[in-house]
C-alpha cells in the first residue's frame, strides 16, 4: 500500500512498501545504473521498517517465496540444498538462506543494500545461523565462473534491474552446469492491476504488454528514488532460454483459505481471484 497513492492509470501492481520522501509517480524509461542508484538508497530507508512489518512472518531462518506464505519446504523448487554451494540474489536480511544452512546448505547470500545487509547480520548473531554476504548488484555478481550450485531469489533483485539479460547472465555464469535457478517475483498478470489489495485492485487499467518502468521520482529533488521494471511471462521465457535455462516449473500460489495478511498489494480479496505470485524453476542445461 502507497502512502500516496499512485494514480491507476499510472500504477504498477507490484509496489510492495510505502514510498518514504514524497514522491510523484511516473511511467519512463530508466537505465540500469539509474535504477540501481535509486533501489539500493531506497531499500536503506526502508528496510528497518520492511523487517519490522514483514520479519516475523519470513521468520529469521524462514524461507517463504512470498506474500500468499509459501514455502521452499512446501514447494521444493530449489531442490536438495544439503551439501550444495547455493547464492541467494537480492539476500535481504537472509532469512531464506539462513534457512538452506539449517537444511546443510552453503548458502550465501548478495544484496544492493547496505542496511538490509546490517540486518541480516544482526539475525546472524540472534540466531547463531551466519550466512555471509556481500554488498552488490544482480548484474554484476563477484563470485567467479561456475562457483554455485543453485541459485535462487525471493522477490529479490530481478524486478528491480533495467538489464535482466545482464543479470540472468551474470546468473547462468556462476552456476555450474545443470544448476538450478528458482526465483519468484510479482506474477506479470498483476501489472495490469492498480497496487490496491481492495476491489479496485481487480480492475485492469493498464496493459500487460506496456513495459515503460513504473518510476518514483523524489519531489524535493526530482531524482528517481525508486523503479520497477515489468517483463511479460513470454519475456522471461525468451530471456531464460536465451542464457541456456530449461524451465521446469511455474509455480503460481493460490491464496490460502485462512490466511489475511496484506501485504501492499496482496490480500485475500485479490488473492482468490487472481494469482500475485509466480516462481520459477529452471535448470542450467
Ligand atoms: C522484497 S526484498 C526481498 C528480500 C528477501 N527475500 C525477503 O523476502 O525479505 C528485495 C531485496 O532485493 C534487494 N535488491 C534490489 N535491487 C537489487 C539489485 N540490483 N541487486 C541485488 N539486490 C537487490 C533489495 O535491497 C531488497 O533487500
Amino acid at each position: 500500500m502507497s502512502a500516496l497513492p499512485p494514480q491507476p492509470d499510472q500504477a504498477p501492481d507490484s509496489r510492495s512498501h510505502p514510498p518514504l520522501p514524497p514522491v510523484r509517480v511516473e511511467r519512463r524509461d530508466v537505465g540500469e545504473e539509474e535504477s540501481r542508484r535509486a533501489n539500493g538508497p531506497d531499500w536503506d530507508r526502508y528496510a528497518d521498517d520492511y523487517q519490522a512489518t514483514h520479519g516475523e512472518f519470513l521468520g529469521d531462518a524462514g524461507f517463504v517465496w512470498g506474500p500468499e506464505g509459501l514455502t521452499e519446504a512446501e514447494v521444493g523448487v530449489l531442490g536438495p540444498v544439503a551439501g550444495r554451494d547455493v547464492l541467494e540474489v537480492g539476500s535481504g536480511a537472509g532469512q531464506c538462506s539462513r534457512w538452506v544452512r539449517d537444511q546443510g546448505g552453503r548458502s550465501f547470500g548478495v544484496d544492493l543494500s547496505y542496511r538490509q545487509l546490517q540486518h541480516s547480520r544482526r539475525i546472524d548473531e540472534g540466531t547463531g545461523v551466519d550466512v555471509p554476504s556481500v554488498q552488490a548488484t544482480a548484474t554484476h555478481l563477484p563470485f567467479a565462473d561456475a562457483s554455485f550450485d543453485a541459485v535462487f531469489s525471493s522477490f529479490g533483485a530481478l524486478q528491480f534491474v533495467r538489464d535482466l539479460d545482464r543479470a540472468v547472465a551474470e546468473t547462468a555464469r556462476v552456476l555450474r552446469p545443470g544448476g538450478r535457478f528458482a526465483f519468484s517475483i510479482t506474477h506479470p498478470t498483476r501489472w495490469m492491476f492498480p497496487d490496491d489489495p481492495g476491489e479496485a485492485g481487480l480492475v485492469a487499467s493498464q496493459s500487460y504488454w506496456d513495459r515503460t518502468p513504473y518510476v518514483e521520482v523524489d519531489d524535493a529533488s526530482g531524482e528517481v528514488s525508486y523503479v520497477e521494471h515489468h517483463r511479460t511471462l513470454g519475456d522471461w521465457v525468451g530471456v531464460l532460454a536465451g542464457h541456456g535455462f530449461a524451465i521446469v516449473r511455474l509455480v503460481e500460489p493460490e491464496w490460502p483459505e485462512h490466511h489475511d495478511r496484506v501485504w501492499g498489494g496482496w490480500s485475500a480479496t485479490r488473492g482468490r481471484w487472481t494469482p500475485g505470485t509466480a516462481i520459477f524453476a529452471c535448470d542450467l542445461r
